[in-house]
């Protein structure tokens, strides 16, 4: 048959047409087979290789592309390209992904999303890699893989475990603020489209007059927050595994477009010096009142991708990805970020993942690095070296310089991470905020979680909660059966409040 539209020619990898690739090549009707078929070979030998590792952490996830609009002028914060003018679009892809689960974990977890944008700006792509809480489990990069360890499988039974998991919290009293977010009504979302976003860290934006101020990043949904109860998603679970992919998927072909309105706090280097919190604490936030939201732009996710292993598993998002306008702050989990995941990208997708299609900036790239496995050889017979008297080569752009940080008098150390902190009064404050019903519900699904692990592990993590609140405390401790004059430290913790 001719070739034509409706009927392409199969072909080999290298382009040959294949006549049968039905009956493998062999020595007579009964076998045994040629090692000339090499259509059989490649075929296999390509299939073996379909896999590249899962990312360590947030492997199960979903995204799509759409735009990023711009609705209030923050000029006079950032001189970033995309924030420009108001009405001005950037293309963008978000993933969204759950944190302990594995590849084929279910989606309906009581986890923590992930919510990973990529901005395809003109002066270069800005990664903004956050999850759907504003704080995070520790505030020093040395415990993450700690921590992470603890909410994947037990290295025997190769079982996720609640021992583990709360054994780490109980002995990390910063975490109460997520832990107790986690276990809140907002611990399951319903759907991807149904949470919020935020970038968690403290960044800092730059204006063209080169003056910085500190910011954190919102995104919140305009679909609302809705969530899941522990029982529905148990339901939706036995069901389907996929509920957020297939929500995701399903709603961007109905041409039901999801949207987030972005918003910034602005805090100066002034009011940084005088917050009562260290402004660059994971664990915190900075109270709305004091730092009020402004508002920046609206985010629509309004295509799905071709090739979910292309487009979505090798996408890669890292802190590092920044442009003129925006950037770091001295944040001890950011800046351990900043190198952690061009580190994967290079052992998960490999060297040259910025070629990618989904990884690729829409602007030119322009620089000396060169070859490794896999490069598209995009630099042509450019020159690899600089300095060079070459004509047309990329130079260095002074006027991109970022203001210096005054860091005052400063001693390098290792700083004490749990030493005079205040890892209550915030989750206090959320648990205060939440009405009875809440409170009930978040008291039982730690009681659940918490339950399954040892007693001396209940006994510590219930000093925390009374800590932050009594109320609280004695909900949990309640549930659990247990009396608080057993809980050790306690008199004197709760009189030091
Ligand atoms: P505000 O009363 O100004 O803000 C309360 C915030 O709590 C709102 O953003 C609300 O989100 C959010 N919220 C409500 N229920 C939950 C929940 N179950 N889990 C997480 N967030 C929830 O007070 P403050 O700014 O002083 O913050 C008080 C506490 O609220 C904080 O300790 C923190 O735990 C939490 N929070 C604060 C944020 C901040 O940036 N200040 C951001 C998110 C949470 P919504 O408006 O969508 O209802
Ligand atoms: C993914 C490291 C903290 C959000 C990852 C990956 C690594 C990593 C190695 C896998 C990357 C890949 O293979 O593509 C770290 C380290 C941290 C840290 C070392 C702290 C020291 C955080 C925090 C947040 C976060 C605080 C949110 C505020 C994410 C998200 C992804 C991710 C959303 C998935 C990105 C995607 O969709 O591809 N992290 N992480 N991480 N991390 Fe972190």
């Amino acid at each position: 048959m001719p070739e034509d539209k409706e009927h392409p020619i199969l072909t080999t990898a290298d382009g040959a047409p294949i006549a049968d690739n039905q009956n493998a090549l062999t020595a007579g009707p009964r076998g045994p087979l040629l090692m000339q078929d090499i259509q059989l070979l490649e075929q296999m030998q390509h299939f073996n290789r379909e896999r590249i590792p899962e990312r360590v952490v947030h492997a199960k996830g979903s995204g799509a592309y759409g735009t990023f609009t711009v609705t209030n002028d923050i000029t006079r914060y950032s001189k970033a390209k995309l924030f420009s003018e108001v009405g001005k679009q950037t293309p963008i892809f978000i993933r969204f992904s759950t944190v302990a689960g594995e590849r084929g974990a279910a989606d309906a977890e009581r986890d923590v999303r992930g919510f990973a944008i990529k901005f395809y700006t003109e002066e270069g792509n800005w990664d903004l890699v956050g999850n759907n809480t504003p704080v995070f489990f520790v505030r020093d990069p040395y415990k993450f893989q700690m921590f992470i360890h603890t909410q994947k499988r037990d290295p025997r039974t190769n079982l996720r475990d609640m021992d583990m998991q709360w054994d780490f919290w109980s002995l990390c009293p910063e975490s109460l603020h997520q832990v107790t977010i986690l276990f809140s009504d907002r611990g399951i979302p319903r759907s991807y489209r149904h949470m919020n976003g935020y970038g968690s860290h403290t960044y800092s934006l730059i204006n063209e007059k080169g003056e910085r101020v500190w910011c954190k990043f919102h995104i919140k949904t305009m679909q609302g927050i809705q969530c899941l109860t522990d029982e529905e998603a148990e339901r939706i679970i036995g069901k389907d595994r996929e509920s957020h992919q297939r929500d995701l998927f399903e709603t961007i072909e109905r041409g039901e477009f999801p949207r987030w309105k972005m918003y910034i706090q602005v805090m100066t280097d002034e009011q940084a010096k005088n917050f009562r919190w260290n402004p660059f604490d994971l664990t915190k936030v900075w109270p709305h009142a004091e730092y009020p939201l402004i508002e920046v732009g609206i985010l629509e996710l309004n295509r799905n991708p071709e090739n979910y292993f292309a487009e979505v598993e090798q996408a890669a998002f890292s802190p590092s990805a920044i442009v003129p306008g925006i950037s770091w702050s001295p944040d001890k989990m950011l800046q351990a970020r900043l190198m952690s995941y061009a580190d994967a990208h290079r052992y998960r997708v490999g060297n040259n993942y910025h070629q990618l299609p989904v990884n690729r900036p829409r602007c030119p790239v322009k620089n000396y690095q060169r070859d490794g496995f896999m490069t598209h050889g995009e630099y042509g017979a450019a020159p690899n070296y600089f300095p060079n008297s070459r004509e047309g080569t990329p130079q260095p752009a002074p006027e991109y310089k970022e203001p210096a940080w005054y860091l005052g008098d400063v001693t390098v150390d290792r700083y004490d991470s749990t030493k005079d902190h205040d890892d209550y009064t915030q989750p206090g404050n959320l648990y205060r905020l939440f009405d009875e019903g809440q409170r009930e519900r978040l008291t039982t699904a730690i009681a659940k979680a918490l339950g399954q692990a040892r007693k001396e592990v209940q006994l510590r993590q219930l000093a925390h909660f009374f800590r932050a609140d009594e109320d609280y405390g004695r909900r949990v401790a309640q549930k659990l059966g247990i009396d608080p004059s057993e809980i050790p430290g306690l008199v004197s913790a709760t009189t030091a409040r």
